[in-house]
């Protein structure tokens, strides 16, 4: 791989001993994947900020980072960490996972980090626009950034991001190259009914499209150009999990595909398939093993919620009340608490007995039960092995179940 004269300086210890651990391991990684040169990268956001995650060699790689006084050369968002940094106690999360979080939290804001803790940077506290190069690890932020702004990130795995942040530059392959973005499999959704789809329907939707196209870069036509950010949102993470899709072309909505010749960059579609509704309601029924249980446990927020949907399941759960044996958690941002707070919708989420938490996911969050209610399509994927019942559901029926009507 081709080396500039700051990038030899950065390996040889020049700039000190954090640049230089970050850039050898940066350049092996270049050398396996075939990467030309180094690209200068204009921000990063970091999956490998959960303790959870990294566990303690992470940790003691970003505390040698931080203490050699390495500082992040890009502004660097966080994900989310292992705990919800004001109510890690009440949520039963170990005392031991939480002071090690504490640590990887100092250490990673001493470097520089923006302490936005969400899976939706792009939601709030990250600056991406078309055409930039980024560095983003977590799934769904990387599908986002590369589908809905036209920003070019390859998916950063945990770690490789810290390093990156702290050189602000990441080897050259994968989606920052032309040729890679090309979009290869044609999906054409003219049967759906697509004004009438919701998030979770998205969800589905993604998860199809994920499964198919697996490796590839798949081309949807027929989304609607004023499709909502949560939509995307619900898609973009849902599309990773069904395959490791990182870039899709949706027709009129992607920056670099507003038609189907551009998005394939001339040349024609290795396969076109036309989606059908039952197509689509097989995977649902996949992803929803009852449809008909009463959930201990109903969970949103994966992706983290927007203000909008903190604001409309507060609308919906007004002067109800959760079911005595139902837990209803809400995973967000601190950012959006905070607005939606201001707007008065945690108070009406938290007196009807739900429980907005921030900073964190639900996978450090210990859920004693067998049976989830989610409207994450990642959700209910991702914990098919962790419960032996879950339900997919739009967020108003998750609404409705938590106040106690069947589902
Ligand atoms: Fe976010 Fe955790 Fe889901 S990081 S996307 S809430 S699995």
């Amino acid at each position: 791989m081709f080396l500039t004269r700051e990038d030899e300086a950065m390996l040889n210890g020049e700039y000190g001993q954090g640049p230089e651990i970050a850039m050898s391991i940066l350049v092996k990684l270049g050398d396996m994947y075939g990467a030309d040169r180094m690209l200068k990268i204009e921000n990063v956001h970091i999956d490998g900020a959960a303790y959870g995650w990294i566990n303690d060699a992470g940790l003691e790689l970003v505390e040698k980072l931080s203490s050699s006084g390495a500082r992040f050369r890009v502004p660097a968002t966080l994900n989310p960490s292992s705990i919800d940094f004001d109510m890690w106690k009440e949520l039963d999360i170990p005392s031991h996972v939480a002071k090690k979080q504490l640590r990887l939290a100092k250490a990673l804001k001493e470097m520089g980090a923006i302490p936005t803790w969400t899976c939706a940077p792009y939601q709030y506290g990250a600056d991406l626009r078309f055409g930039q190069n980024v560095a983003w690890g977590e799934s769904n932020a990387v599908g986002f950034a590369n589908t809905v702004v036209g920003a070019r990130t390859e998916r950063l795995g945990d770690l490789a991001d810290v390093c990156t942040a702290v050189v602000g530059k990441y080897p050259n392959f994968g989606l920052y190259l032309d040729e890679n973005r090309r979009g290869q499999i044609l999906f054409e959704s003219d049967k759906l009914k697509l004004d009438t789809f919701d998030s979770a329907d998205y969800g589905v939707l993604g998860f199809f499209v994920g499964s198919v196209a697996q490796e590839r870069v798949p081309v949807i036509t027929g989304i609607p150009r004023n499709i909502a950010t949560d939509q995307l949102k619900s898609f973009c993470a849902a599309s990773a999990v069904g395959g490791s899709v990182a870039l899709s072309h949706l027709c009129g909505v992607t920056p670099e595909a507003k038609t189907v010749a551009e998005a394939c960059r001339g040349s024609k579609p290795e396969e076109r398939i036309t989606i059908e509704d039952n197509e689509l309601e097989k995977t649902r029924q996949k992803l929803s093993t009852v449809s008909e249980e009463h959930p201990e446990v109903i969970c949103l927020g994966c992706p983290h919620c927007s203000v909008q949907e903190l604001v409309k399941l507060a609308c919906i759960m007004r002067g109800k009340k959760v079911k005595r044996d139902v837990r209803l958690l809400v995973f967000t941002s601190r950012a959006a608490k905070t607005l939606a707070d201001d707007m008065g919708a945690i108070e009406a989420i938290e007196s009807t007995g739900g429980k907005v938490v921030a900073d964190t996911c639900w996978n450090f969050v210990p859920l004693d039960a067998k049976t989830l209610m989610t409207d994450s399509v990642k959700m209910a994927w991702t914990s098919l092995s962790k419960f032996t019942n879950v339900a997919l559901g739009s967020l108003e029926r998750c609404a409705e179940a938590a106040v106690g009507a069947r589902l």
